[in-house]
C-alpha cells in the first residue's frame, strides 16, 4: 500500500480594496517611491479599512473563495488552522470564529503564531494531521491585518507591511504528491530584533505602553535582513540538496515576500532564474502569514500537477525554514 501524503487540493485568497501606494506613504513619513522601490521592491500594499473589521474578516473572505471555487460543503472540514500574528483578540481563537462564520460546524479550530513563518509552520502541522490518517480535510488559512500594529510615523516599518489572507485545503493523496520534506528552525535570539513589546504577559497594556508606542511592531531592519538572507537561502539550499533536486528539477520557488533583495539572494543561491520565482511583493508588500498562500492563489493557473515547489520563509522569533511540495492538480 502506498504511503499517504498530504496534498494541497484547493486555494483561495483575499486582499482588501484600499491600495496604499508609495506616494501615499510619502505624505505620512519622510520617504520616497524611489527609496522604497529600490530597497524593498514594494510599490503598493492593501489596507483593511472600516470599523470593527479584524483579521477574521480577511480570513473568512479567503476561505469563502476557496469553498466557492471547490464547491466544497464547509461541514466536511474537520480542522481549521488560522496562521496569524495579528489575531482578532489575544484570547479567543480567531480560527474558532472563522469556522463558525463559514459554516464549518463539524470542525475544531485554533490559531498558530510564528510571525512571518506562521503559514510555513502551519503547512507542516496541517500535513501531519493528514499523513497520520487522523483527518481528511484540513483548512489552513494565513491571514494578517498588519496595519493594526504598524506605526505610520515609523518609516522603517510602515513601508513594508500590508494586509491580506490566503487559504489552502490539505487532503490525503495516494500518488505521492503533496508535502515531501521540511526543514524548520527557530532561534529565540531574534525576539530582540523584531517584536511588539507590549500587550502580552511580559508587558501588559498600560497608559505608559500606549504613550511609548509599544503596541506597534518594532524591527531592527538591518539585523533582520542579515539573518533572513542567510537563513532563507540556506534552508532552501538544504531542502534541494537533501532531496537531490537540481535547479532544473525545481519548477517554482515560493518565497516569503519581505524584501525583493532577500528573495533574489535565495533564488540566486538555488540557481533559479526569475521565471521560476513567484513574486507579488510589488503589489502587496509583506502580508506576514498571508504571503505564501497569496502567491499560490495568484499563480494557481500556472501550476501543473507534479510540479516541484520549494517554499521558503523567515520571520520574527526568529523562525524560518523551507518545505518541498509536489503540486497535486491542474486548474
Ligand atoms: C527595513 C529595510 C527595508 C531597510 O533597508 P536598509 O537597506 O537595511 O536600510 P537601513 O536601515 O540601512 O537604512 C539606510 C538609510 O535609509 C534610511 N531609511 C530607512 N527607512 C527609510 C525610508 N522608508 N525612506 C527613506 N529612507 C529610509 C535610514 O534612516 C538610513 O539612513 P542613514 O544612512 O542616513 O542612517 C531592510 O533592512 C529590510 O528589508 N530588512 C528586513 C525586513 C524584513 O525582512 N522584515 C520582516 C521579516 S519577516
Amino acid at each position: 500500500m502506498s504511503k499517504t501524503t498530504a496534498a494541497i487540493t484547493a486555494v483561495g485568497s483575499y486582499v482588501p480594496d484600499f491600495v496604499m501606494t508609495n506616494k501615499i506613504l510619502e505624505t505620512l513619513v519622510d520617504t520616497n517611491d524611489e527609496w522604497i522601490t529600490t530597497r524593498t521592491g514594494i510599490k503598493e500594499r492593501r489596507i483593511l479599512k472600516g470599523e470593527g473589521l479584524g483579521t477574521s474578516y480577511l480570513a473568512i473572505k479567503a476561505a469563502e473563495q476557496l469553498l466557492e471555487k471547490r464547491k466544497l460543503d464547509p461541514k466536511e472540514i474537520e480542522l481549521i488552522i488560522v496562521a496569524t500574528a495579528t489575531p482578532d483578540m489575544l484570547v479567543a481563537a480567531t480560527a474558532a470564529y472563522v469556522a463558525s462564520e463559514i459554516g464549518a460546524t463539524n470542525a475544531f479550530a485554533y490559531d498558530l503564531q510564528a510571525a512571518c513563518s506562521s503559514f510555513l509552520y502551519g503547512m507542516s502541522t496541517a500535513a501531519s494531521y493528514i499523513e497520520s490518517g487522523r483527518y481528511k480535510k484540513v483548512l489552513l488559512i494565513g491571514a494578517d491585518k498588519m496595519s493594526s500594529i504598524i506605526d505610520y510615523t515609523d518609516r522603517t516599518t510602515c513601508i513594508i507591511f500590508g494586509d491580506g489572507a490566503g487559504a489552502a485545503l490539505f487532503e490525503p493523496n495516494n500518488e505521492g504528491l503533496g508535502l515531501q520534506d521540511e526543514y524548520l528552525r527557530s532561534d529565540g535570539v531574534g525576539r530582540n530584533f523584531l517584536k511588539m513589546d507590549a500587550g502580552g504577559s511580559l508587558l501588559p497594556a498600560s497608559e505608559e505602553t500606549v504613550k511609548n508606542r509599544q503596541h506597534f511592531i518594532y524591527q531592527d531592519g538591518k539585523s533582520v535582513f542579515k539573518f533572513a538572507v542567510t537563513n532563507m537561502a540556506d534552508s532552501a539550499a538544504k531542502i534541494m540538496e537533501r532531496n537531490n533536486l537540481t535547479h532544473e528539477d525545481v519548477d517554482w520557488l515560493i518565497p516569503h515576500q519581505a524584501n525583493k533583495r532577500i528573495i533574489d539572494a535565495t533564488s540566486n543561491r538555488m540557481g533559479l532564474d526569475d521565471s521560476k520565482v513567484m513574486m507579488n511583493i510589488q503589489r502587496y508588500g509583506n502580508t506576514t502569514s498571508a504571503t505564501l498562500p497569496l502567491l499560490l492563489s495568484d499563480y494557481e493557473s500556472q501550476l501543473k500537477k507534479g510540479d516541484n515547489l520549494v517554499f521558503a520563509a523567515f520571520g520574527g522569533g526568529f523562525t524560518w525554514g523551507s518545505i518541498y511540495l509536489k503540486w497535486a492538480y491542474n486548474s
